[in-house]
C-alpha cells in the first residue's frame, strides 16, 4: 500500500481541504458523483488523509492541538458526506418511485387499429353477392389429394391437361398430395356433401409454381362457383356471371363468352368481362373459366347427369381485385404494407 506522503499541517491547508471536500459535496448532483468525491476529498490518498498520516511526524508538545484540528476538520467533512448522501439518496429514491407509478385507474387506449387486408374484404363482398342469391358459401382444403383437384374432375391420368396446371406435388409421391392449383375440385366436395339441388361458391387460396411478377403470383386465390339443379342451362349461368360481373365493376358491365376447353366442363368457355371503368378507358378483359359440369364430374360425385345439369365457373380473386380499383403491381398485395391496405376503407 502506498503510504501518502507527509505534508505540513497548517490551519489553511486545512482549512482548504476542507473547503474544496465541502465544494465537492455540494457539486455532487447524484449519489455515484458522490461517491467519486469522497474517494478524492476523504479517500486514502486525499489531502485530507495525508494530513491526518502527517500527525505522526508532528512533534510531541503540538501533537495535541493539530490533532484537534485535522480530527475536526476530519469529522466536518464526513458528516457533510453523511448529510448529502442521506439527502441524494431520498431524493432518487422519490424520482424512482414517481418513475415507477402506475395509475391503475387510467383508462386503457385502444391499439391502432389494423385494416382489413383488400382481398379479405373483396373475398367477403363476393360470398355476399352470391349469398344474396341464396348460395351458400363453401371451404376445402388447400392440401388437396390429387384425385380431387384432377382426376374428379376428368383430368386423365395422362391426359396432357394435366400439365396445364404447374403443380406442386407434395411428399411422398405415394400420398397423392397436391397444393390445390384451383378452386374447383371445391366443386366435387359440394356435391358429395349435398343433395341436388347445389348452390355454392367456394373462394380460397390456390398454388402454382409461378414465379413471382406484377402479374403472377404462385400463391394467389380464386373464387368458384357450381350450381346443380334440373333444368339448368347456359342462360342461367350467363345471368348469374352478369349480375356477378355488376356487382364487381358497376352496372355497365358485361359478359363475353369464347369457346375453350377445361376437362371439367363441356362446352367450356372463357369469359370476359367488360370493364367500363378500366383504366384508359372501358375494354374487355379476361376474367376466368366457366361451362356446363361435365357428365363426368356429375358422375364422379354420385349425381345422375340424365337428371340433372350444371353450370360452374371460376376466377382469380387478385385479377378482380385489381381490375376492379385499376391497381399496377400485384406485389403490393403481399408487402403488408398496412398503408396500402387503409385505401381500401379501416373496415375491422
Ligand atoms: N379451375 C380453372 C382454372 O383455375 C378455372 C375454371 C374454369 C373454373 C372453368 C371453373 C370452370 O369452374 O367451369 O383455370
Amino acid at each position: 500500500m502506498l503510504v501518502p506522503e507527509p505534508i505540513e499541517i497548517t490551519e489553511s491547508a486545512v482549512q482548504q481541504a476542507v473547503e474544496a471536500a465541502l465544494a465537492a459535496v455540494d457539486a455532487a448532483a447524484d449519489t455515484a458523483e458522490l461517491k467519486a468525491a469522497r474517494t478524492a476529498h476523504a479517500g486514502e490518498h486525499s489531502t485530507l488523509a495525508r494530513l491526518n498520516a502527517s500527525l505522526r511526524e508532528v512533534p510531541a508538545d503540538r501533537k495535541a492541538a493539530l490533532g484537534k484540528l485535522v480530527g475536526q476538520a476530519r469529522g466536518r467533512v464526513s458528516q457533510a458526506f453523511a448529510v448529502r448522501e442521506a439527502a441524494l439518496a431520498e431524493a432518487e429514491n422519490a424520482r424512482r418511485l414517481a418513475e415507477e407509478a402506475l395509475d391503475v385507474t387510467e383508462v386503457a387506449l385502444p391499439g391502432r387499429p389494423g385494416a382489413r387486408h383488400p382481398l379479405s374484404l373483396l373475398q367477403e363482398s363476393i360470398a355476399d353477392v352470391f349469398v344474396g342469391m341464396g348460395w351458400e358459401v363453401a371451404e376445402g382444403p388447400e392440401l388437396e389429394s390429387e384425385w380431387f383437384n384432377f382426376d374428379a374432375l376428368n383430368f386423365d391420368a395422362d391426359h396432357p391437361a394435366r400439365a396445364m396446371q404447374d403443380t406442386f406435388f407434395v411428399e411422398p409421391p405415394e400420398a397423392h398430395l397436391v397444393l390445390r392449383t384451383h378452386t374447383s375440385p371445391v366443386q366435387v366436395r359440394a356435391l358429395l356433401e349435398r343433395t341436388p339441388p347445389v348452390y355454392v361458391v367456394a373462394p380460397g387460396r390456390v398454388y402454382r409454381t409461378d414465379e413471382l411478377d406484377a402479374t403472377h403470383l404462385p400463391v394467389f386465390s380464386q373464387v368458384e362457383g357450381i350450381a346443380v339443379d334440373r333444368g339448368l342451362t347456359m342462360a342461367h349461368l350467363r345471368g348469374t356471371l352478369e349480375h356477378f360481373a355488376r356487382a364487381m365493376f358497376g352496372e355497365g358491365a358485361r359478359i363475353r363468352l369464347r369457346p375453350n376447353y377445361f376437362p371439367f366442363t363441356e362446352p367450356s368457355a372463357e369469359m370476359d368481362v367488360w370493364h367500363p371503368g378500366a383504366k384508359g378507358g372501358p375494354r374487355w378483359i379476361e376474367w376466368g373459366g366457366c361451362g356446363m359440369v361435365n357428365r363426368n364430374v356429375l358422375r364422379s360425385a354420385g349425381i345422375d347427369p340424365d337428371e340433372y345439369t350444371g353450370f360452374a365457373f371460376g376466377m382469380g380473386i387478385e385479377r378482380t381485385l385489381q381490375f376492379r380499383y385499376n391497381l399496377g403491381d400485384m406485389r403490393d398485395f403481399l408487402e403488408g404494407d398496412v398503408r396500402f391496405s387503409q385505401q381500401f376503407g379501416m373496415v375491422v
